[in-house]
């Protein structure tokens, strides 16, 4: 489990979606001036903001195949814009991301340590000693603003998806915030804007 550099998480969209469907509520039981709307959807925003994942439990992608061809596509973005390097995942951080979660306090932090514990014997039971191998195939991206590989849909990538909605679940039965709205997408992420300040501007 790892701390997330998550203060610009993508997630943005979806609070501001969020804000604005519950203004317009609002504004049909008075009247709001525009000034009443922007404090409203700053409140809104800080809200979202306080449970925006921090930490994330993730499976390293070491195999130096698949590493040294994510690092062969990163060369040649670099090569056509060299600004983009900036936005590049280095190859000792390349993971697929299995559970996001918001952790607050040392305490919440013991409790998904000891969800991390419980999940084993559960993976166990799924993986009932078989191996899974991760294929990759084919390069995506989020909203233009996220770059992965993404992994070829076979028996094995339908195990690891019931490995993290377990996993998931064993989280949120202990009251822990873990999981997102959005449906599990296990990808590689190569290159990310928000790296960087000045190319989240450019996009
Ligand atoms: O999990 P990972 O580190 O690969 O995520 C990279 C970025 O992709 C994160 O900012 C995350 O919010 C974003 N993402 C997304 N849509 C998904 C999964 C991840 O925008 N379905």
């Amino acid at each position: 489990m790892a701390e997330m550099p998550f203060v610009d998480t993508d997630i943005e969209d979806e609070c501001t979606m969020h804000a604005t469907s519950e203004l317009s509520i609002k504004k049909k039981r008075k009247r709001t001036t525009g000034r009443e709307i922007e404090e409203g959807i700053e409140r809104q925003k800080k809200k979202n903001k306080q449970y925006q994942p921090n930490y994330f439990i993730s499976l390293p992608i070491t195999n130096p195949k698949i590493t040294g061809s994510i690092q062969a596509v990163q060369d040649a973005i670099i090569q056509k814009d060299q600004r983009l390097s900036k936005a590049m995942v280095r190859s000792g951080s390349l993971h697929v991301t299995m559970l996001v979660m918001h952790l607050s306090s040392e305490e919440e932090i013991s409790i998904a340590v000891g969800a991390l514990s419980d999940s084993k014997v559960f993976v166990d039971d799924l993986l009932k000693g078989k191996r899974v191998d991760l294929s990759f195939q084919g390069i995506d991206h989020f909203r233009n603003q996220v770059g992965f590989v993404n992994l070829a849909e076979n028996d094995h990538t339908t195990l690891l998806k019931e490995i993290a909605e377990t996993m998931r679940k064993i989280f949120q039965e202990k009251g822990i915030m873990a999981g997102e709205e959005r449906a599990f997408k296990p990808h590689l992420t190569f290159m990310k804007l928000s790296k960087s300040t000045e190319l989240r501007k450019q996009d």
